[in-house]
């Protein structure tokens, strides 16, 4: 954290407590964006996603021009300085950051960013290891910087653990109250997953069939086709149950079975989901043999091509036993969910990348047909965004030959005069605007954690190496039984 502080430090102060951005990788150099083109922030995001691991970058530039063009503030981001990312002042020179309008001619701060008021609403972006939070934190109080409007944006995992995200919230909390901490997880900012808010709270079709009655089970897949690329120090300390299970797929699963909030606000919406993950059912003991499936990934194909298994992979030990794979038969406890699995399952080098969540009904009291299938509603978030009902219809022709056919929204057609925002570019302009709707509470991290933890704890006590599956798979055999000992399937 030294070197962290010290890179970060000077920009911050050099302004005297005024914003300052410092973004996190060259990806718009390379993107070719011109700064002061005033078509910047309408440009299609296309362009900007082909550079994969500076997508974050891209966004926060939009965010930052954004803000500068409106003169709502500016971010800091202050990056692992072992990691991809790292900050400004490293890539940029002082005429760079000048044509950027970020300096002035005297390579000073602009005086227009250093008026009292705009210094009260600076943020800062914590993209770092979690145990970077606390001394960050500490540094930003002592150079005056947590003033009485500063924000603190901190990236997800908030620890690797329930005590070390207490300890984590107790030494933020001490620094900044939880109204100007915002805990990201950019899945709460990607349209298809706030669209799900308005399916169910917008549409009355749904709601009333939406319980333990009517709906058999719910499956929620985050596949990805990447490996761990160039974040094999951190990935493999963390693994696919603390960085994707524990909070993107966890607030999945809250955003459909929560109740409906009184209002759309931070703390309605919020209050909804803490009583989901309170109600998870735990998993202890030998549940965590049968309801929890690990795995890691071998060699195997990509697209057409050969990628290594993950003990090979950069930074990584050769005899590492992180899981690259997860899935859990997770359950809620409650009057609406009692006895609904929710299947969860992530990984990486999975076949195809593929976000969804898919509620299936149960089947009709009583069969006139031949042949029937129960309906599902498919919620992709990724890579298009599309919602789907799966219908049952006559087939033309004699006789009553039934075939399943969808019903198809695809949002990105429906809207296609919209330019798609980026989810950390929404979720870092709420920063901005000071609304934590789509952020994740104190309580909600910690009752996230309270129920990973036993499943962590009972890996640990009960060591079986991960399942191996091949890149380029569904993951191992192991995960499919698990819902298969229930009558179901994993959605191909
Ligand atoms: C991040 C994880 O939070 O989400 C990464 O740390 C993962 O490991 C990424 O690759 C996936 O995000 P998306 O938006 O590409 O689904």
């Amino acid at each position: 954290h030294v070197v962290l502080t010290r890179a970060l430090m000077p920009l911050l102060v050099a302004g005297g407590g005024a914003r300052v951005v410092s973004v996190s990788s060259i990806g718009h150099l390379r993107a070719g964006i011109q700064w002061d083109d005033p078509n910047y922030l309408t440009r299609p995001y296309d362009r900007w996603e082909a550079y994969g691991q500076s997508k974050t970058a891209c966004a926060l530039f939009a965010v930052a021009l954004n803000a500068r063009q409106s003169g709502r503030g500016v971010f800091a981001n202050a990056m692992n300085p072992g990691g991809s990312m790292t900050g400004l002042q490293r890539y940029m020179s002082q005429d760079e950051l000048r044509a950027m309008g970020w300096l002035d001619a005297d390579g000073k701060l602009p005086a227009h960013w250093r008026t009292p008021e705009q210094c009260a609403a600076t943020s800062v972006w914590l993209a770092t290891a979690p145990d970077l939070f606390e001394p960050i934190a500490a540094n930003l109080e002592s150079a005056g910087l947590a003033g009485d409007d500063a924000r603190i944006v901190l990236e997800k995992p908030i620890g690797h653990s329930l005590d070390s995200a207490l300890e984590i919230n107790e030494s933020i909390g001490a620094v900044f109250p939880e109204s100007r901490i915002y805990r990201i997880d950019h899945y709460l900012g990607k349209e298809t997953v706030q669209n799900l808010m308005a399916l169910r709270f917008a549409n009355a079709l749904f709601e009333p069939i939406w319980r333990a009655g009517h709906i058999d089970n719910v499956q929620i897949t985050v596949a990805e086709t990447l490996g761990v690329e160039n974040r094999g120090s951190y990935y493999d300390n963390a693994g696919a149950m603390r960085d994707m299970l524990q909070n993107h797929l966890l607030q999945l699963l809250c955003l459909v079975a929560m109740e409906a909030p009184v209002r759309f606000d931070a703390e309605s919406v919020r209050n909804e989901k803490v009583k989901v993950l309170e109600a998870l059912k735990p998993i202890t003991g030998n549940d965590v043999q049968d309801k929890t499936v690990r795995g890691q990934y071998g060699a195997g194909q990509i697209g057409g091509h050969d990628v290594q298994a993950y003990y090979f992979e950069k930074n990584i030990d050769n005899d590492s036993d992180t899981e690259t794979f997860v899935a859990v038969k997770a359950e809620i406890d409650n009057w609406r969910w009692a006895g609904v699995p929710f299947y969860l399952r992530t990984g990486k080098r999975m076949a195809s990348k593929r976000s969804e969540i898919i509620i299936t009904f149960k089947p009709v009291p009583h069969m006139l047909f031949s042949k029937g299938e129960t309906n599902r509603l498919v919620i992709r978030l990724q890579p298009e965004e599309s919602i789907s009902l799966q219908l049952m219809a006559k087939a033309p022709g004699k006789g009553m030959q039934l075939e399943p056919v969808e019903l198809d929204l695809n949002l990105v057609h429906a809207f296609s005069s919209t330019r798609r925002w980026e989810a950390y570019e929404r979720l870092l302009l709420d920063v901005i605007e000071g609304d934590s709707t789509l952020f994740m509470r104190r309580d909600e991290v910690e009752a996230a954690w309270r129920w990973v933890d036993p499943i962590l704890r009972g890996w640990h006590s009960h060591y079986r190496k991960p399942r191996p599956y091949p890149a380029g798979t569904d993951g191992p055999e192991q995960a499919h039984q698990l819902i298969e000992r229930q009558g179901s399937r994993w959605r191909q």
